[in-house]
């Protein structure tokens, strides 16, 4: 490959998905995510049998990652990892091994913002949003409105102040006895239910900021009262009524953002903006407002190295590189 292309390795591993990918001059050659499958038996994410999963994955994506995109590590410009937020220790295996290939290449390392980097999937394909613009992200452990004026200098303006999107759809299918993790299953189902057989409580949070951990409560209490074999017999219509509170929350306060900011352009982000509920109703919202919307190919709406190494790019356009002294944070604001 030229040798005067920035050529960037990303590795993700904040979570329970180990990835690498590889950016050339700004354009992802390679994209290759290893899901977890070992937490399924436990309900949810063992923080340290993800450790353990991301050493076993982390040399078998990274080589894939980079024939995938026929790149010797030779070449490469420039490491990037996930420094936070996510599990410690998770955060770790991605840190210290991209550390230390930098170091035995004897290249840069730049650090990543998991959030930044779910927002900035999408300028990974066409069509690209222009600056500014909204970015609603929905992920398993955060759920922000962040107006985003530039690649790197984004606000976070409003925010759950409990659990996060992602989670209301993981708690609640969890409730109806369906596997870790609940949305996709939960989205799967909702499609041949009813939006509007059950109703659940909506929240009253003031300003831009979110609240789910009441549609839990309520979800459970109605469950709680209900007959033996309610839930087999009525699942679907959960799962869409379910579905449809969840987004008509999202929304509310997206609508509420747009008009107090007066964007044009308007974006989902993160593991749940995958849920194909969602992705109808911001696509109808649009074409009622006049808004463009930016929606991540699916690959790239839940955890990715694609979204790092992208981001990764800019950084490395600014020349902003980390030492080999910096750690992971498992809590980092945008
Ligand atoms: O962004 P992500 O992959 O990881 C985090 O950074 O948390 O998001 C994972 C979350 C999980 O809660 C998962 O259930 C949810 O995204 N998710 C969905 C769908 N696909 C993934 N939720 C609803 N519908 C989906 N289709
Ligand atoms: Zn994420």
């Amino acid at each position: 490959m030229d040798s005067k292309k920035t050529i960037i390795l990303g590795i993700e591993s904040s979570c329970d998905d180990t990835s690498a990918a590889v950016c050339v001059d700004g354009e992802i050659l390679s994209n290759v995510t290893a899901s977890q499958k070992v937490h399924e038996e436990y309900g949810g994410v063992v923080p340290e049998l993800a450790s353990r999963a991301h050493q076993e994955n982390i040399v078998p994506v990274v080589d894939k990652a980079l024939k995938d995109a026929g790149v010797k590590k030779e070449e490469l410009s420039a490491i990037a990892f996930t420094q936070g937020p996510g599990l410690i220790g998770s955060l770790l295996v991605g840190t210290s091994f991209g550390k230390a290939m930098a170091l035995a290449l004897n290249i840069p390392i730049i650090t990543v913002n998991h959030m930044v980097a779910h927002v900035l999937a999408h300028f990974i394909d066409e069509p690209k949003p222009s600056f500014p613009f909204l970015c609603l992200t929905v992920s398993g452990g955060h759920t922000q409105l962040v107006l985003v004026k530039d690649y790197l200098d984004m606000e976070v303006v409003g925010e759950t102040i409990d659990d996060a999107a992602g989670e209301a759809f993981d708690k609640t299918a969890k409730m109806l006895g369906l596997p870790y993790p609940g949305g996709p299953l939960l989205d799967k189902l909702a499609k041949t239910g009813n939006p509007l057989a059950f109703k659940f409580a909506k929240p009253r949070v003031p300003d831009l900021n979110y609240s789910f951990s009441g549609l839990k409560t309520s979800v459970l209490y109605f469950l709680q009262k209900q007959e033996e074999g309610f839930i087999e017999k009525n699942l679907n219509d959960l799962c869409a009524s379910i579905q449809y509170t969840i987004i008509e929350i999202l929304m509310k306060k997206l609508i509420k953002t747009v008009d107090k900011y007066e964007v044009t352009q308007v974006s989902i982000a993160g593991g749940v903006s995958a849920n194909s509920g969602l992705r109808k109703k911001i696509e109808e919202l649009g074409k009622e407002n006049g808004w463009d919307i930016f929606i991540p190919q699916f690959q790239y709406c839940t955890d990715n190295a694609g979204m790092i190494a992208q981001t990764a790019y800019y950084k490395y356009l600014n020349q902003d590189f980390a030492t080999q002294d910096v750690s992971p944070k498992a809590r980092f604001k945008i």
